[in-house]
């Protein structure tokens, strides 16, 4: 993601990385065994390997949901035609930018309060209501999905979710008949997450056509390889959309809003000339800066080509017939 020149932010040009600058994570580790990187809170000390698998399976234990895991794999999901990312690779390799601007916030994301939390749904329903986020889970028959996750940055992952499909989130609040868009939003709270100190167009904020939020793809996580999700995936419930990049899949969702308008979304807002409201993967739409071509795998870091919507182009291009004169691919 990375923007060299906010429009209506101000921003020392220290503060911006460019994706060619990032560390990657073995660099990463190396240099934080080295020493401090930055001044802007890297941790000073390497983390071993287990102590991210030891927290997240922490997490998972004391989460009031634990009881559901594992849940039954779906059949029609099982495979995703590449392996499954080794999970120690996925806990340490985030985009979360509420703690940062790096890849490596799974320490600062343990600060993030598990409970209590409780979902908005209002806008276009019939009744607004907030509800306890374990009575809605509950709500629900958890499934598992393995998914290809593809992030705007030309790297990707297959992971195995837990959740339930969007469109029984949204049967479950109720929209009116006038709804065109269903908006999700972060918590915004600095004290919890440092980023959000910072100069972005907090909380995140994104949104799909209803058309989307109906198609069986779009998926509600609330948990990763067989167990409530670790703080870093955006807990306790996240979109996964995986025919898009990965930039449309919010994490940590406290608001469910129905709207006629259609959204400005997080990344739209920060650079809407590279980061577009549609999103789908497209290999021969290349980002302003870098190209879409080819992905590279994260724990083989072998380079694959990419695949248009992601390989799930049978599901989803109809979904698209009919505004083909919009920037669908950014
Ligand atoms: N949601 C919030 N709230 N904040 C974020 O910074 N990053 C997005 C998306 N959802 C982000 C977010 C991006 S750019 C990606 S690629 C995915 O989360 C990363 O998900 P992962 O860390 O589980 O791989």
């Amino acid at each position: 993601m990375l923007i060299r020149s906010p429009r209506r932010w101000e921003i020392a040009e220290n503060q911006v990385t460019s994706e060619s600058h990032w560390l990657d994570r073995r660099r990463l580790v190396k240099a934080i065994a080295a020493g401090p990187v930055l001044a802007a809170g890297w941790p000073a000390v390497a983390p071993a390997a287990s102590d991210v698998v030891e927290l997240a399976r922490e997490q998972a234990s004391g989460d009031p949901t634990s009881d559901l895991y594992p849940a039954a794999l779906n059949p029609g999901f099982a495979d995703a035609g590449r392996e499954v990312t080794v999970e120690e690779e996925n806990l340490t390799y985030n985009n979360f930018y509420e703690f940062g601007s790096f890849k490596e916030i799974w320490q600062r994301a343990a600060d993030l309060p598990r409970r209590p939390w409780s979902i908005t749904f209002d806008g276009l329903v019939e009744e607004p209501r907030t509800i306890d986020i374990d009575t809605l889970i509950r709500s629900f028959s958890l499934e598992e999905r393995i998914y290809r996750h593809r992030c705007v940055e030309a790297w990707s992952m297959v992971v195995p979710w837990t959740g339930f499909t969007l469109r029984d989130l949204v049967d479950f609040a109720r929209p009116l008949g006038s709804a065109r868009y269903v908006v999700m939003q972060t918590f915004h709270d600095p004290d919890v997450a440092p980023g959000q100190a910072g100069w972005y167009p907090w909380p995140y904020t994104e949104g799909v056509t209803i058309e989307e939020a109906a198609n069986d793809l779009a998926f509600m996580v609330t948990g990763a390889y067989g167990q409530p999700m670790a703080n870093q995936f955006g807990v306790p419930l996240r979109l996964h959309l995986p025919w898009k990049y990965g930039f449309k899949s919010i994490k940590s969702i406290v608001r469910v809003s129905f709207t006629e308008e259609r959204p400005l979304t997080f990344w739209e807002e920060v650079a809407g000339n590279e980061y577009g409201f549609w999103a789908n993967v497209n290999p021969e739409v290349p980002h302003r800066r870098w190209s879409q071509a080819t992905e590279r795998v994260l724990g083989t870091g072998e380079r694959v080509p990419t695949e248009i919507y992601n390989g799930y182009g049978a599901e989803v291009a109809s979904l698209y017939a009919g505004v083909e004169g919009e920037a669908l691919f950014m």
